[in-house]
């Protein structure tokens, strides 16, 4: 089959390499012409663990391309992803211009005696389908079926996620583009997961649902976490209490300092407004977000309470900038939000991440100073502040940290070290939900 992938975001560059990967050839749209540059010469313009090996065989095997071109695409294609971003909008609702803007030159693409099957690979608000085909078909001479089809790999593990997929959501009410997308999707779930079809907007819905629903029961963690820090428990011994049960389940139960990223805290506040639009007013979201927003701000509310209100003149470490660890993204990052209350308070930052220094500066510039070394950043500060989990800062030589750093002190958002071993080791030890 041959593919074109319009936009290639995150969502786009893997999903296109990985369909390349299943022997299909692929084309990739992006109106960025230097992006298209650089994936041309073989670079690529997001960091995500094991896609370039990917990228480069299916490049070189002439399966994967690029171009800024959408006509050249769409003509050789049989199916068209639109990978597009879909940002929020002032009042929180996702904007779909570049969506729209898209499919309605795609309609003036499509020819007599052609078929074509578009699929919405982007996060998109119920009834968008029916919005795409409506402006596709303003101006299509051919034949054309609109899917959904949401994606719901995760950055860091993006390229396992599409290549072994839980499940597949594929909405459709066309025999014809069902057909297509099975043939396109079986060799992803050989291993005998399913793919689901169903109607376009429960196709939608799900994407929506799945998110909300992950960021809503991390944001109920944090909120057992902040109890547990007032009744005397320890939150790690009451997640794996709870995980157990098989109708809870053992993951994405980790509390923090909130979840962050281009996904959850856009995603919840579009249902939210979706919700609103029809008259719908979804309470429990709402606290979602309330609760999430707060919690960002955690590591430097706790740091202000030890320092008794001074954090003016303190020197402060944070190590992890990304909104997650395997990533260089810092959207939506928590330590986005604990860097800028420090700096309010007067307070000295250094910093250090692995991936996500050279975006975080584009936010703090020389307001923060930058080390090249994780325990380069510990020369003399009041305290270390941990807010992505790294697997490089779960063991670290604690005794040369007790010599670097001014004051043996440690707010850990991640809670990556046991209590007990930081007390024997003569650090003052705070953590999320944790006071044993
Ligand atoms: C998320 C979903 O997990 C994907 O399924 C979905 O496809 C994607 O959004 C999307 O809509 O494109 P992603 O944003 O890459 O993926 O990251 P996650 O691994 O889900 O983490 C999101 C946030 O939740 C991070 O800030 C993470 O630190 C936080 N988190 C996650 C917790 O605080 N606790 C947990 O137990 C798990």
């Amino acid at each position: 089959m041959k593919i074109a992938v319009v936009g290639t975001g995150y969502v786009g560059l893997v999903s296109g390499t990985c369909f390349a990967e299943t022997g299909h050839h692929v084309i990739c749209v992006d109106n960025d012409s230097s992006k298209v540059e650089k994936l041309k010469g073989g670079e690529l313009t997001i960091y995500e663990p094991g896609l370039d090996t990917v990228f480069l065989r299916n490049t070189k095997e002439e399966r994967l391309s690029f171009t800024t071109n959408l006509e050249e695409a769409v003509k050789v294609s049989d199916v068209i992803f639109l990978a597009l971003p879909t940002p929020p909008g002032e009042d929180g609702s996702a904007d779909l211009s570049y969506v729209l803007g898209v499919a309605e030159q795609i309609g003036h693409i499509i020819d007599k005696d052609e078929y074509k099957v578009l699929v919405d690979k982007s996060t998109v608000p119920v009834g968008t389908a029916e919005k795409v085909h409506a402006v596709v078909a303003k101006n299509c001479k051919g034949a054309f079926d609109v899917v959904s089809n949401p994606e719901f790999l995760r950055e860091g593990v993006a390229v396992d996620d599409f290549l072994r997929p839980d499940r597949v959501v594929i909405g459709t009410s066309s025999e014809r583009a069902k057909e297509t997308m099975q043939r396109l999707y079986e060799p992803f779930v050989r291993q005998g997961n399913p793919i689901y079809f169903m109607d376009e907007r429960s196709a939608e819905m799900t994407k929506y649902a799945a998110n909300s629903y992950l960021a809503t029961r991390i944001t109920f963690m944090n909120e057992i976490a902040n109890l547990c820090e007032k009744v005397g428990a320890n939150v790690d011994n009451v997640r794996i209490g709870m995980g157990s049960d098989g109708r809870i389940g053992k993951r994405f139960l980790f509390s923090g300092v909130g979840y962050g990223g281009s996904c959850f805290p856009k995603d919840v506040q579009a249902l939210f407004k979706t919700a609103k639009e029809h008259d719908y007013d979804f309470k429990l979201l709402d606290s979602v977000m309330g609760v999430n927003g707060a919690q960002k701000f955690k590591l430097a509310e706790k740091m202000n309470a030890y320092f008794d209100g001074n954090l003016k003149g303190k020197k402060i470490a944070i190590w992890g900038l990304a909104f997650k660890p395997n990533t260089d993204d810092i959207r939506e990052a928590p330590a986005i939000y604990t860097i800028r209350e420090l700096l309010k308070a007067g307070a000295e930052v250094y910093a250090y991440d692995p991936e996500a220094m050279e975006n975080m500066k584009e936010i703090f510039g020389d307001q923060v100073t930058f080390v090249e070394h994780r325990y380069d950043a510990l020369k003399g500060v009041d305290a270390l502040g941990i807010v992505t989990e790294w697997n490089l800062f779960r063991t670290p030589d604690f005794n040369y940290m007790g010599e670097l750093m001014k004051d043996k002190v440690i707010f850990d958002g991640r809670n990556l070290y046991n209590t007990k071993d930081m007390k024997e080791l003569g650090f003052y030890y705070n953590s999320i939900g944790r006071t044993t």
